[in-house]
């Protein structure tokens, strides 16, 4: 499976705005394959987890708080190249750089409320795909 899956979270903002829907069509028209959904919500101590590769940073808390404030739907997505794919689906992290037509730049709201988030390696893909995901839960 690795360099052919990726993990995502359509992230408490977007889901509170209402773009679940239109963010899965920009998903599956962009040839991603859904491996794994569920709606779900993050505990503190699951986001602080999540996240840990970022405890040092001045946003952490921001970040942990925002990410357990409301459902996400969390999700396994299968495609040739998915990591890299997955990344310019969803443009830069800053909605205000993020290139036009990107789920960030039509649905994120700001650089901490950025509406999803997409793995950064294969490695941390199946890492994250099983924080959240039973064996039996990935198709
Ligand atoms: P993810 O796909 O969510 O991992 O985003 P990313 O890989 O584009 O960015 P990165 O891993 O560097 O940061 C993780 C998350 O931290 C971002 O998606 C934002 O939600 C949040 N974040 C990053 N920079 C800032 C910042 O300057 N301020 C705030 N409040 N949040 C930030
Ligand atoms: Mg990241």
């Amino acid at each position: 499976m690795s360099g052919q899956i990726t993990f995502t979270m359509i992230k408490p903002d977007a889901v509170a705005d209402g773009h679940i829907g239109a963010i899965l069509g920009k998903i599956t028209e962009a040839g991603f394959k859904i491996k794994a959904m569920k709606l779900t919500q993050l505990t503190i101590a699951d986001a602080k987890k999540f996240y840990e590769v970022h405890a040092e940073r001045p946003f952490y808390g921001e970040l942990v708080d925002f990410m357990s404030s409301g459902p996400i739907v969390a999700a396994v997505l299968e495609k040739e190249n998915a990591v890299e794919d997955f990344r310019k689906l969803i443009g830069a992290t800053n909605p205000a750089e993020a290139a036009e037509g990107t789920i960030r730049k039509m649905f994120a709201r700001s650089v901490g409320e950025n509406a999803v988030h997409g793995s950064d390696s294969d490695e941390n893909a199946l890492i994250e795909a099983s924080f959240h995901f039973a064996g039996r839960e990935i198709f």
